[in-house]
C-alpha cells in the first residue's frame, strides 16, 4: 500500500540516519513508561518530547529499519510530492476553528498556533532562512543553483494575471501563490529525524526498536497494558506502565486498533476479534485526490535525469547538500486558489503545485508515480515527443468532501472527486500569456483509449481523464476522529484518548476530524507537539520542567 511504503520509508529515513547512536537497541526491556508505535513524523516528535525531562522511559517501535533503505530515499528530489510540498501550515486558520467548533475543545487556531511555532522554533538555524517569512519579496529560489527560477516567475505572473498575489504561505492568508522553500523544505524533510530524533538518541531513557512491527495493543480490563509486535519473525511483548501511543499513521493506527478489538463491533466480530470498545475506527477516511497535467516547454529550465545525475550535480549534493538533487521533488511553487467560485471567497478549493519535471522520467525513484498513473497515457506520450523538457502541474482539491472507510481487509475506499472546475482552471492558467511567451508551454495530451468514446478534449472526455488519472495525494486523515466523547462519530477525545480504553492514545493525522487544507506534514508535527504537552501535563503535574516548557510554547508569537 502506498501509504505503508511512505510511512515506512519516512521512518527508515529517521531511524537510519541515526543508526550509529545508542538508542537503537537489540534488547528491549520488559516495560517502559510509554510505548510509542511508529517512528514517523508524530512518533519522532513524541519520542523527543516525552524523554525531554528525563522522568519517563520510552520505547519507540518502528517497523522499518536500515536494510530496507533505498539510496534514493535520501535524495529529496526523488522523494514524494506531498513532502515536497513543504512546510506550509498557516494556510487556513478556519480548518482548526472548525475542529474546535465541532467538539475538539482546545484545538482552535489560536490554541494550536503556539505548537506550530514551537516546532518551527525547534528547527536548526540553517533552516530559519528568510524563506519562511518572505512576504512576496525576491523569489527564494532565485539564488539557488537549480534551473527552474524562470518557471517560478512564469507561474507567479500567470497567477497574478488571474488575480492571485504572492503570499507567505505561513500566514493566515489563504489565497495566493507561494514559491516553495526549495532548500528549506529539503532541510525540513530530512530533519524531522535529524531535528527531533537524532539529537536525543543519546538519552538514556529512550530505546528505539527497529524492524518491530506492532500487531496489536494488549488490553486488559479496558486498559492498554502493552504492545504485541513481531521482530525477526518472533512474536514479542512489551509492557507500558503509563500509556501506549499509536502514531502509525491514518492507515496503520486504525489497523492496529481494530486488530486490538477497538473498532466497529460488527466488523470485528466478522473477523472473530473480541470487542473491547465499539467505536467507529476507520470511518471518516479522507484522502484528497490529485490530478497531474503534463506541460511540455521549449526551454531548458527543468530537471531532467541527465542534468540531475551529472557528476557536478552529484558532487553538489554530496558535498554542499545543494543543487538539483536537493530540490524537493522539483517543486517550484504552490498556489492556493479558488477555481470554482467567481466571488473569490477567502478559502481555497484547489492547491496547484508546479513540479519542474515529469515524475515518469524517474524510473529508479522509489516514489515513482509511474505505476500509479496510466502508463499508456504519460509514458508513451513523453517518449513519443522525445522531449523530456517540461513540468507537471498537480491539481489537488483542497478539501475532499467525500469520505471513505478503512477496514481491515479493504480494497480502495476512495471515491474519485469531481475536479472539473479545477482542471479547467489549470488549463486556463497554462494558456496565460507568460506561459506561452516565455516557455511556449504546451499541454501534453493525446487520445486516451479508456476515454475514446468521448470527443477528444470535450468536457466529458476531460472528466473521464480525471477519473482515470487522478491519484491519491497520500495525505489521508480522519480515521480516528477526534471530538466530543458523546459524539458517536468520534474515536478519540480532545486529549486524543481512545474512547472506552484507558491509557491509550492516537497521535497522528488519524485524529483530524476534518481534513486540513494542503498537506498534513506540519499539522501532524503540531498535533504531536500538543499531544506531548497534554501527556506530560497529565503525568508531570508537579514537574518544574513543565513551567519552562509552557513558557517556550508561549514565546515568540511572531505572527
Ligand atoms: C460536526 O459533526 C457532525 C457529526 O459528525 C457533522 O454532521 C457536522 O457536519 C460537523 N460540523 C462541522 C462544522 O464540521
Ligand atoms: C532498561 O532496563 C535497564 C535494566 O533494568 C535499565 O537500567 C534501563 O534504564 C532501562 N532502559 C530504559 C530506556 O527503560
Ligand atoms: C523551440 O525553440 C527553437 C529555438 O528557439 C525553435 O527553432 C523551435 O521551433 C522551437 N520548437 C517548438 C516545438 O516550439
Ligand atoms: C525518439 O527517440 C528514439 C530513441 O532515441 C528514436 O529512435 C526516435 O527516432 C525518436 N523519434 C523522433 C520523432 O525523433
Ligand atoms: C449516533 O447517534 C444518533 C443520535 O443520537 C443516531 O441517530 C445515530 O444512529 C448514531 N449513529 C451511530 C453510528 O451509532
Amino acid at each position: 500500500m502506498v501509504l505503508g511504503i511512505f510511512v515506512g520509508v519516512v521512518a527508515v529515513v529517521y531511524v537510519s540516519r541515526v543508526t550509529s547512536v545508542s538508542a537503537i537497541v537489540e534488547h528491549v526491556n520488559t516495560t517502559y513508561d510509554f510505548v510509542i508505535v511508529g517512528a514517523g513524523t508524530a512518533g519522532s516528535v513524541l519520542a523527543n518530547r516525552l524523554t525531554e525531562d528525563g522522568k519517563h522511559t520510552v520505547l519507540l517501535l518502528e517497523a522499518g529499519g536500515e536494510e530496507t533503505r533505498h539510496p534514493n530515499v535520501y535524495v529529496p528530489l526523488l522523494s514524494n510530492l506531498e513532502r515536497a510540498n513543504g512546510y506550509d501550515w498557516g494556510g487556513t486558520s478556519k480548518d482548526y476553528d472548525d475542529w474546535a467548533a465541532n467538539g475538539s475543545v482546545g484545538w482552535n487556531y489560536k490554541q494550536v498556533l503556539p505548537y506550530f511555532l514551537k516546532s518551527e522554533d525547534f528547527l536548526p538555524e540553517s533552516q530559519k532562512s528568510s524563506v519562511y517569512h518572505s512576504k512576496g519579496g525576491p523569489l527564494p529560489v532565485s539564488n539557488i543553483d537549480v534551473p527552474f527560477e524562470p518557471l517560478a516567475d512564469v507561474f507567479q505572473k500567470s497567477l497574478a494575471q488571474m488575480g492571485y498575489k504572492t503570499i507567505d504561505c505561513n500566514t493566515r492568508e489563504a489565497l495566493g501563490m507561494c514559491t516553495t522553500q526549495v532548500t528549506t523544505d529539503n532541510g525540513v524533510r530530512q530533519s524531522t529525524a535529524n531535528t527531533f530524533l537524532k539529537p536525543v538518541m543519546t538519552r538514556k531513557n529512550l530505546h528505539v526498536a527497529t524492524f518491530a512491527q506492532a500487531n496489536k495493543v494488549l488490553i486488559s480490563n479496558s486498559r492498554a497494558v502493552g504492545v504485541e509486535y513481531l521482530r525477526n519473525g518472533r512474536k514479542e511483548v512489551v509492557g507500558a506502565r503509563k500509556e501506549v501511543i499509536l502514531s502509525a499513521g491514518p492507515i496503520g493506527s486504525p489497523h492496529i486498533l481494530m486488530m486490538s478489538g477497538v473498532g466497529p463491533a460488527p466488523h470485528l466480530l466478522q473477523l472473530n476479534i473480541p470487542v473491547h470498545s465499539d467505536i467507529p475506527v476507520g470511518s471518516n477516511l479522507h484522502d484528497p485526490m490529485m490530478m497531474p497535467i503534463r506541460v511540455l516547454i521549449n526551454e531548458s529550465y527543468t530537471i531532467t535525469p541527465a542534468r540531475a545525475t551529472s557528476v557536478i550535480s552529484k558532487l553538489k549534493y554530496k558535498i554542499l547538500g545543494s543543487g538539483m538533487l536537493s530540490s524537493s521533488g522539483g517543486i517550484v511553487g504552490t498556489a492556493f486558489v479558488n477555481a470554482d467560485d467567481k466571488s473569490k471567497t477567502k478559502y481555497p478549493d484547489v492547491v496547484l503545485s508546479m513540479m519542474a519535471t515529469f515524475p515518469e522520467l524517474w524510473e529508479s525513484g522509489r516514489y515513482n508515480y509511474h505505476k500509479y498513473l496510466a502508463k499508456e497515457f504519460y509514458a508513451t506520450a513523453i517518449q513519443n515527443q522525445n522531449n523530456s523538457e517540461g513540468f507537471t502541474l498537480w491539481i489537488q482539491v483542497a478539501k475532499s468532501s467525500s469520505s471513505g472507510t478503512m477496514k481491515l481487509k479493504s480494497t480502495n475506499p476512495f471515491d474519485h472527486p469531481d475536479i472539473d472546475p479545477e482542471y479547467l482552471f489549470a488549463l486556463r492558467l497554462i494558456r496565460a500569456k507568460p506561459f506561452q511567451l516565455k516557455l511556449r508551454a504546451k499541454v501534453l495530451t493525446r487520445p486516451f483509449s479508456k476515454c475514446a468514446k468521448h470527443k477528444f478534449n470535450s468536457d466529458p472526455y476531460l472528466e473521464c481523464l480525471v477519473r482515470n488519472l487522478a491519484v491519491s495525494s497520500n495525505n489521508p486523515s480522519g480515521t480516528c476522529k477526534m471530538g466530543a466523547i458523546e459524539d458517536n462519530s468520534t474515536v478519540v477525545d480532545p486529549q486524543l484518548r481512545v474512547k472506552g480504553i484507558q491509557r491509550l492514545r492516537v497521535v497522528d493525522a488519524s485524529v483530524m476530524p476534518t481534513p486540513v487544507t494542503g498537506n498534513t506534514y506540519a499539522p501532524v508535527v503540531m498535533i504531536a507537539e500538543k499531544a506531548s504537552d497534554l501527556i506530560r501535563k497529565s503525568y508531570n503535574k508537579e514537574a518544574k520542567g513543565q513551567k519552562r516548557q509552557d513558557k517556550n510554547v508561549q514565546k515568540k508569537p511572531k505572527r
